[in-house]
């Protein structure tokens, strides 16, 4: 679908394969860390027929993606204000109608998203687990892909499944994928989340001639739990965490990442309506 819509500021998708491994939460917090370093940032809950991302961001559900799909309002009418300064767009939960989106109303959702974009420095949008039509769509549009995967055997052959269906869905429409890049969530530290990587790459190269790289990795940790029940991001929770290890250091340490990556893509292609921030800086 969709040749046209055209993002002007880096796209960057959270998704995972695997349902529960931590999309949502590493999504809504990433955007917070994002908007801490001074950039414009916009949330998305492209999770469209199970939105759930409100419900961590303690925001009421209000006017959702479907109902401008419907045509009820605008996107950009649905915009919430969010923690931390980000801004959201709210999608429905218990949708039958967005779960079989048809490729017209799939590829309006991304032209609108890319209109809107012009007024962000960045957007981050939280998928659906698994490869249907709308991950795939989003992925390959995408300027980076985030692949989240806990250590588990299970998820781990999820999230190659995922980067599998995308090379093969970006090679089907003739687009240049890059790698996507891995977050591994709910790990002991930096250790386990390394091995895991080594581990996936390895499959991924061996079979897809890419080796994703580890972009970030967290603990598992009761606080990301604490957080969630409060409905609020862990990135804003004060107190003291470990010393460079802590959930909160590791996704400030993920957003340093994907500045660095979405600063190049920007250099590179040379989209993007003037950043508010130098990209090399933030
Ligand atoms: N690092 C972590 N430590 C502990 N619990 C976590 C961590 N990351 C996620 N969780 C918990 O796992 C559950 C699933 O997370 P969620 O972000 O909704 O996953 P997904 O969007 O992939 O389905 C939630 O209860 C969340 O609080
Ligand atoms: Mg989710």
């Amino acid at each position: 679908m969709s040749s046209h819509a055209h993002f002007r500021a880096p796209f960057v998708l959270v998704t995972g394969g695997k349902g529960g491994v931590g999309k949502t939460t590493l999504a809504a917090n990433l955007a917070v860390a994002l908007r801490a370093k001074g950039l414009r940032t916009l949330l998305c809950d492209l999770d469209l027929a199970l939105a759930d991302l409100h419900v961590l961001l303690g925001l009421a559900e209000g006017r959702t993606i479907e109902m401008a799909l419907r045509g009820e309002c605008e996107l950009a009418d649905c915009i919430q204000a969010g923690p931390g300064g980000i801004d959201v767009l709210v999608g429905s939960n218990g949708s039958a109608a967005m779960a079989r989106l048809d490729d017209a109303t799939r590829a309006r959702l991304l032209t609108e998203l890319a209109r809107l974009s012009e007024r962000y420095d960045i957007v981050v949008g939280d998928s659906a687990a698994g490869i249907g039509p709308e991950v795939l769509e989003l992925g390959t549009r995408a300027d980076m892909v985030l692949v989240v995967t806990t250590p588990d055997p299970t998820a781990a052959a999820d999230a190659y499944g995922l980067v599998k269906a995308l090379v093969a869905e970006a090679s089907a429409r003739g687009l240049d994928l890059p790698t996507p890049e891995l977050v591994l969530n709910q790990v002991s530290g930096a250790r386990e989340a390394e091995l895991a990587t080594v581990r996936l790459a390895g499959v991924c190269q061996r079979f897809l001639s890419r080796s994703p790289r580890l972009a970030g990795w967290i603990p598992r940790s009761p606080r990301v739990l604490d957080a969630a029940k409060r409905r609020a991001p862990f990135v804003l929770a004060s107190g003291k965490e470990g010393s460079g290890s802590g959930e909160r250091e590791c996704v400030e340490r993920l957003a340093r990442r994907v500045v660095l990556a979405c600063g190049r893509e920007m250099a590179s292609t040379g989209s993007g309506a003037n950043p508010s921030q130098d990209w090399r800086t933030a």
